[in-house]
């Protein structure tokens, strides 16, 4: 048997429900706070990511799934969505669109070549947003925003909110010289990737997974003490606007990520329900106002953040939280003999061109199992069709929950449906509103 590659998904079932739900939600909210959907390719030349995500992160030296294509060319499935929203931006000429900041969102398929275990997966799927062109700390809060609202939405409780500064570059420089006067007396006492981390960017040390845990990483100095006072009071002015949108946050002095692209502003929020283990980061973001320009592009602020839709759906879990996901048919229409079995193809499709979940019988069961699948389905109406009834132009409708049974004009079908099912209970609609209302009234359908 052939199985799928290490530490990748099937998504299929219950489960492959609960993403499409959450996919739901994710592009309701971006509606609301007025976000683009962007695609970018999977896969992308190398120097994207080289370049934008850092060839010192453990993203980039360790975790890529490189390529040369037919044509010779390097080539990079992606990592994370940043890079390649810039490259676009910038190929795009995006800079140029009177309507700035660029508030953009996708939601794809990611790979790193990762040791694979719970919440660490070598496919992942990412829901990120990007804003470009705007500086504004009110950016940072809104983007922070995002993911907290979310989880909101979803009914997720335990969470908890990191932020920290990495200052501008004149901070972060003054950083890496403490970084590089502190760490050398201990070089000794670090792993060999440390060692050449040292040479190349000594800020990725902080997040090493082999010396995680050691002193010398615990006791190493804060971005906080080497701020500017412009870097200070813009911190100030986010940690303003996130009490504005009644945030809670900590601050998290250690926090520094995993990529090269970002100053100011980086947060990530954790879940803290029990049970989660290690790999508890649900979101993680921050500023990176030297991207573009790093990627060709006229200088341009940036600000964004990625989920895990895996991690979201593993804490969803682990808090128990039932999502509303929609697992009845509206209507099961059965039928035994060949002309019923036409009527129904046309049948079914005319009730689901009109707007109504509708299954019906394809393996040749008799019409006992047609009432077991039914109920497998969930199915809250049954039509069962019969010759004799067709030909006086009736039609048998059963309440599966009631079990009461009505003769229905075939041409009131669909009204008959529709007050059943209580479609415009709802709905305020006069024939001409436009109120939006998920029922049938402005419908213009013939049968
Ligand atoms: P990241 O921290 O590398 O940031 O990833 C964001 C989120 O993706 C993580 O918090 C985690 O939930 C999920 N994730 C990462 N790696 C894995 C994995 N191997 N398996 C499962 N889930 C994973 C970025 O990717 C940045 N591009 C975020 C960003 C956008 N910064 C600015 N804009």
């Amino acid at each position: 048997m052939i199985t799928k590659p290490k530490g990748c998904i099937d998504l299929n079932g219950l489960e492959a429900k609960k993403w499409k739900y959450v996919s739901k939600v994710i592009d309701s909210l971006m509606e609301k706070y007025n976000y683009n959907y962007i695609r970018t390719p999977i896969f992308e030349s190398s120097e994207v990511f080289h370049r934008g995500v850092g060839e010192t992160t453990d993203i980039v030296s360790k975790e890529t799934y490189d390529f040369i294509d037919r044509g010779g060319r390097k080539m990079t499935l992606r990592p994370e969505g940043t890079a390649g929203v810039v490259r676009s931006f910038v190929e795009n000429k995006m800079y140029g669109d009177p309507n700035q900041p660029v508030k953009l969102y996708y939601n794809g398929t990611m790979y790193r070549y990762e040791r694979p275990q719970a919440g660490r997966d070598r496919e992942l799927t990412q829901f990120g947003v990007e804003v470009l062109g705007s500086d504004d700390p009110l950016i940072d809060s809104e983007v922070i925003s995002i993911p907290v609202n979310l989880f909101k939405l979803l009914g997720l409780n335990e969470v908890k909110v990191k932020i920290n500064t990495l200052g501008d570059k004149e901070s972060r420089n003054m950083y890496r010289d403490a970084l590089i006067k502190y760490f050398k007396p201990h070089l000794k006492d670090l792993c060999e990737d440390c060692n050449s981390r040292f040479e190349k960017n000594p800020m990725r040390i902080l997040d090493c997974k082999v010396d995680k845990d050691s002193d010398i990483l615990k006791n190493a100095p804060k971005t906080i003490d080497y701020l500017n006072e412009d870097s200070k009071e813009r911190f100030n002015k986010v940690k303003e606007y996130l009490s504005e949108l009644e945030i809670d946050y900590e601050i998290d002095e250690k926090l520094v990520r995993g990529l090269d692209y970002y100053n100011h502003t980086v947060f990530e929020v954790e879940a803290s329900v029990a049970g989660f283990g290690s790999n508890n980061v649900l979101a993680g973001g921050g500023r990176y106002n030297g991207l573009v320009e790093l990627l060709d592009g006229p200088s341009t602020p940036g600000m964004g953040f990625a989920l895990g839709m895996g991690r979201l759906i593993m804490a969803l879990e682990l808090e128990k939280i039932k999502l509303p996901i929609d697992d009845e048919v509206e209507v099961f229409v059965m039928y035994v003999s060949d002309t019923e079995k036409k009527y129904a193809a046309s049948l079914v499709q005319m009730l689901r061109m009109y707007g109504f979940k509708v299954e019906t019988e394809y393996t040749g069961r008799g019409l006992k199992g047609q009432f077991k699948q039914a109920d497998r389905l969930n199915a809250k109406y049954l039509i069962i069709l019969n010759d004799e009834d067709l030909s006086h132009d009736e039609i048998k409708i059963k309440d599966n929950k009631t079990k009461e049974e009505n003769l229905v004009g075939i041409d009131y079908i669909m009204y008959y449906l529709d007050e059943m099912l209580s479609k415009e209970d709802d709905c305020c609609c006069d024939d001409d509103c436009d109120c939006g209302v998920d029922c049938h009234c402005h419908d213009d359908i013939e049968f």
